[in-house]
């Protein structure tokens, strides 16, 4: 009787020691690899167990009746490289439950109840490569999900409740070649059994996945959308092709040189649909632009005062004024055109040249364009200035001599911010 009890109250003791209870662990050298296994798979499981040993390699909890992971679930695990959390009951899982999984390169969540997925907490899991979240209940991809999967190179999202997939993740599988830093990542993405709608993302990944030489992988191509939420769902491969474009951006020149003091102009136009927006970068100064300036800027810096108009559906054109240019306005400008099927964009070499004294508004007789009706107001014209009015005119790489371009607009020199 007396050992009995000894007996009883010693197993917990052992189980902290070795394994958590109700788990079995596999600890041992099978050959040349080396084993550390844990392994759980009882109902009677309701929470994840927090005496598994430091130094397990791979953790399986599956079938238990865990609903939730907790905040630092993990943290003792930093060795841990495999952790299979599949078919349990987790409905939520804390932004913090990754924390110091630094060696973690497969996390596994098929068939749970989990209707989001905390993204920003992969951001503890550098060395992430495969990510299952198979036979969830998704039913939304946040765009800044794309901020924590340039990694993931095996992403299963299928078998969920997916109806819309953010441009950003498109960006990031299907970069364009001046957007990659680094090596074009090859990877394998399971998009299929969810009710997605016939748009452009949805399709463009089917078309650039189904291209020569894709580095995206899909685990199956039977991919299926319908037109609206409810009506009857359609092989994507059968629809027909949608109306949306990648962006194309054109700059007026794509080299400026100007005299300091000047005023200058720099536009481009960009086709695409849905329309593009624009935006400026000033990304670079100019190699030889700045001797005779000691503070230099901060790059890249975006340009907030820009003007645009998109005279029709699938066309949009944009300007920057630069006035009174100095030698910090020398440099390269890129103009980023962006749309739901991608992102394109151009680059503007600006020189400004060194004259010791300019008259900034020569008297020159302003040229037929100006003097027409349509540019009374000259704070105004800048808005309208016809330089190819659609994107069909080749203008690719002309240089453009700044002088003149800025007297036609500027005969008075006005500030075009003040017109905004
Ligand atoms: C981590 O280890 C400490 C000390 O051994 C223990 O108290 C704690 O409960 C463990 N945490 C988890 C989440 O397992
Ligand atoms: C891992 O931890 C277990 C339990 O603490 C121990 O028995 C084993 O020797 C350890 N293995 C290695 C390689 O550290
Ligand atoms: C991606 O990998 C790089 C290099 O290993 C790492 O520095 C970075 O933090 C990882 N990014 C994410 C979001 O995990």
């Amino acid at each position: 009787m007396y050992l009995l009890v000894f007996y009883i109250w010693q197993l917990p003791v052992l189980a902290v020691g070795a394994c958590p209870a109700l788990c079995s662990c596999t600890f041992g050298n099978m050959g040349l690899a080396e084993l550390r296994l844990v392994q759980c798979s009882d109902p009677g499981i309701s929470a994840v167990p927090v005496n598994v040993p430091a130094n397990t390699t791979k953790l399986r909890l599956e079938k238990t009746s865990i609903t939730t992971v907790p905040r630092a679930a993990f943290y003792n695990l930093s060795e841990l490289r495999f952790l299979w959390l599949t078919y349990n009951s987790v409905t939520s899982i804390h932004p913090s439950s990754f924390v110091n999984l630094k060696t973690l390169r497969e996390l596994r969540l098929d068939g749970n109840l989990l209707t989001s997925f905390p993204w920003e907490g992969l951001r503890d899991t550098p060395l992430l490569q495969t990510l299952g979240l198979h036979n969830n209940r998704l039913s939304s991809l946040p765009a800044h999900a794309a901020l924590f999967l340039p990694n993931i190179t095996y992403l299963d999202l299928s078998s969920n409740r997916l109806t819309i997939l953010p441009a950003e993740l498109l960006d990031l599988w299907f970069p364009l070649p001046g957007q990659r830093s680094g090596p074009l990542q090859r990877r394998i993405l399971g998009l299929h059994d969810n009710p997605w709608l016939c748009d452009c993302q949805i399709s463009m990944v089917m078309s650039l996945s189904m291209s020569l030489g894709s580095s995206v992988v899909l685990m199956d191509r039977m991919v299926t959308c319908s037109r609206s939420l409810g009506q009857s769902r359609v092989l994507l491969t059968q629809v027909e092709p949608n109306r949306c474009m990648r962006p194309s951006v054109q700059p007026a020149a794509t080299r400026v040189n100007s005299p300091l003091g000047s005023n200058v102009i720099l536009r481009c136009d960009a086709t695409g649909y849905p329309t593009p927006t624009l935006t400026w970068l000033k990304t670079s100064a100019y190699p030889d632009c700045c001797q005779q300036h000691e503070s230099v800027e901060e790059l890249p810096r975006d340009l907030a005062s820009f003007l645009q108009e998109s005279p029709r559906v699938g066309v949009r054109w944009s300007i920057i004024s630069l006035n009174g240019l100095t030698y910090k306005d020398a440099g390269e400008y890129r103009c980023q055109a962006r749309n739901m099927a991608g992102i394109s964009e151009a680059l503007i070499q600006l020189k400004v040249v060194g004259i010791t004294r300019l008259s900034r508004f020569p008297k020159k007789t302003p040229t037929a364009q100006l003097t027409s009706s349509k540019y009374k107001k000259p704070n105004q014209t800048v808005i309208k200035i016809p330089l190819g009015k659609d994107s069909q005119t080749p203008r690719s790489t002309k240089t453009q001599t700044a002088p003149d371009l800025t007297n036609k607009v500027y005969p008075g020199g006005e500030d075009v911010q003040d017109t905004k």
